[in-house]
């Protein structure tokens, strides 16, 4: 089967996105993103396709004459989130009925999301899926010409679904942190997990593509580059991923390479050793542990054992002592008991974990675990979600009141949220400085105070 779409068919998207010149001039769009920075990437890509068209990129949904919203379908919250986006858009296009609105992603690609979209979001007017963005072109003139709604979604199964484009342009969010996809899809089926069916199996991007691509970013000036994919372990576009990030590392000049996820069956000795060897690979490895019970590991399908998950954190640690190492959690599992979540904690302590994202377990349809028995009430859920970050907050206070009175490298990120100076480490840690200096260059800073998720301290 070739994954690749041909380059006939890039070509004749580039040929309707052209002829829609004079029908989209100066009309605004807005992409609105929710979920995992693949999504994110996605919207760039989205992004990219409609500016192609003719359409001015905007944020202000108010005032953009096309707005899609580009869905996460990983917990439940994710889509209520998603869904109440979309009701926002009711009273506009009551107003106007020439404004367009389109939905997909992760979302887009389940049957029952679209039938309730369908039904009770009549002022949706397209959906479209996540392996369709190279046609926004195609999907875009079907908007304006159709009366109708319509969706541009793949008929195949999950199992045989998933394409790879090449060669459509990408209109980047910022001018110096960027996204590469290596690899699309995911094979594991952990039993709780819905992206192998929203997103379709593992195809990874040819080597020379995403070296070019990072290359390309870094004689742009691009700072902090971030390789994607949902298990970069199992990328086999004609090297190993070890290999890829030496490649990836050694362009020249001063920038960070990153990448997302591991799982940590596939997280291999090369690659902590390409951590180790390359100054220029970031410090920080994100190693989603999920549970620290074997049972419980069993039933999520997670494919090693609590031992095996310790092992490769301590070689991840000896090997890179400064690393930051972060990790997933969900909490309240089907069947879950005190005790089994008690080994969760007691694994946290024995690794001490710089940063923990923790979830509460969310059924989704179709999946193996939604249809386990011994769903956990919600009540016990919320207080293992307590007691973790409770843990977590004492160790990453303790992990960063390591760095008082040192000196670390910062990428500024200009003025934060709260008003602050501030950038991160190549351990990716939050440093809200003293001085002002400009988004996307890099500065010294001495640590003089700490918090569990922030460093303070002075600009060199
Ligand atoms: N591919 C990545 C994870 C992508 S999803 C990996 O395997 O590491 C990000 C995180 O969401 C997962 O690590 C998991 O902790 C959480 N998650 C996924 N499905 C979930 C569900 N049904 N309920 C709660 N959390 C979930
Ligand atoms: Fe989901 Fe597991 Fe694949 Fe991660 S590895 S995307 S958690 S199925
Ligand atoms: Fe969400 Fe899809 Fe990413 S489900 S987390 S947007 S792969």
């Amino acid at each position: 089967m070739n994954i690749f779409v041909e380059n006939q068919e890039i070509e004749r998207q580039k040929a309707i996105a052209k002829s829609l010149g004079p029908l989209v001039s100066g009309k605004k769009a807005c992409v609105i993103t929710f979920g995992c920075q693949q999504n994110e990437n996605d919207s760039e890509r989205i992004a990219g396709a409609l500016a192609l068209c003719g359409y001015e990129i905007t944020k202000e949904s108010d005032s953009a004459d096309l707005i899609i919203i580009n869905t996460c379908a990983i917990r439940e919250h994710a889509e209520i989130r998603a869904l109440s986006e979309a009701g926002q858009f009711k009273g506009r296009k009551e107003k106007d009925r020439s404004v367009k609105i389109g939905l997909c992603g992760c979302m887009a690609q389940q049957a029952h999301r679209r039938e309730q979209i369908y039904k009770s979001y009549p002022y949706v007017d397209f959906v479209f899926g996540t392996d369709m963005h190279h046609r926004i072109p195609e999907i875009i003139k079907t908007a304006l010409e159709s009366k109708k709604r319509f969706s541009f979604i793949t008929e195949k199964p999950h199992n045989e679904f998933g394409i790879i484009s090449e060669g459509m342009p990408v209109c980047r969010e910022s001018r110096y942190k960027a996204w590469v996809p290596v690899m699309y899809g995911c094979n594991n089926f952990c039993s709780y997990c819905v992206v192998p069916y929203a997103r379709g199996r593992e195809r990874s991007r040819n080597k020379a593509d995403v070296v070019a691509e990072v290359r390309s970013l870094v004689e742009s000036g691009y700072k902090d580059i971030t390789l994607l994919g949902q298990n970069v372990n199992s990328y086999s576009g004609g090297c190993d991923f070890a290999e890829l990030v030496s490649e990836c590392a050694t362009l020249g000049g001063e920038y960070r390479l990153r990448f997302m996820t591991s799982h940590p069956k596939d997280a291999s000795s090369e690659l902590i050793d390409a951590i180790a060897e390359y100054p220029n690979v970031a410090k920080h490895f994100h190693l989603p542990v999920q549970s620290g019970n074997d049972r419980i590991l069993k039933l999520m399908n997670r494919k090693y054992t609590r031992v095996q998950y310790l092992e490769k954190a301590m070689e991840i640690k000896e090997k890179v002592p400064e690393i930051s190492l972060t990790t997933d959690i969900i909490c309240a599992f089907p069947t879950e008991t005190d005790e089994e979540f008690a080994d969760t904690l007691s694994l946290v302590e024995r690794v001490g974990f710089d940063m923990i994202y923790t979830f509460i377990y969310s059924p989704r349809k179709g999946t193996v675990a939604a249809a386990m028995d011994g769903q956990i009430e919600r009540s016990v859920a919320n207080e293992r979600f307590k007691a973790l970050s409770d843990l977590e907050n004492s160790i990453a206070q303790g992990l960063n009141d390591q760095f008082i009175g040192k000196t670390v490298r910062v990428l500024s990120e200009g003025i934060g949220k709260n008003g602050a100076f501030c950038g991160r480490t190549t351990q990716n840690k939050i440093v809200n400085f003293d001085k002002y200096v400009p988004e996307g260059e890099f500065a010294d800073v001495s640590v003089e105070s700490a918090g569990a998720y922030v460093l303070n301290g002075k600009i060199i």
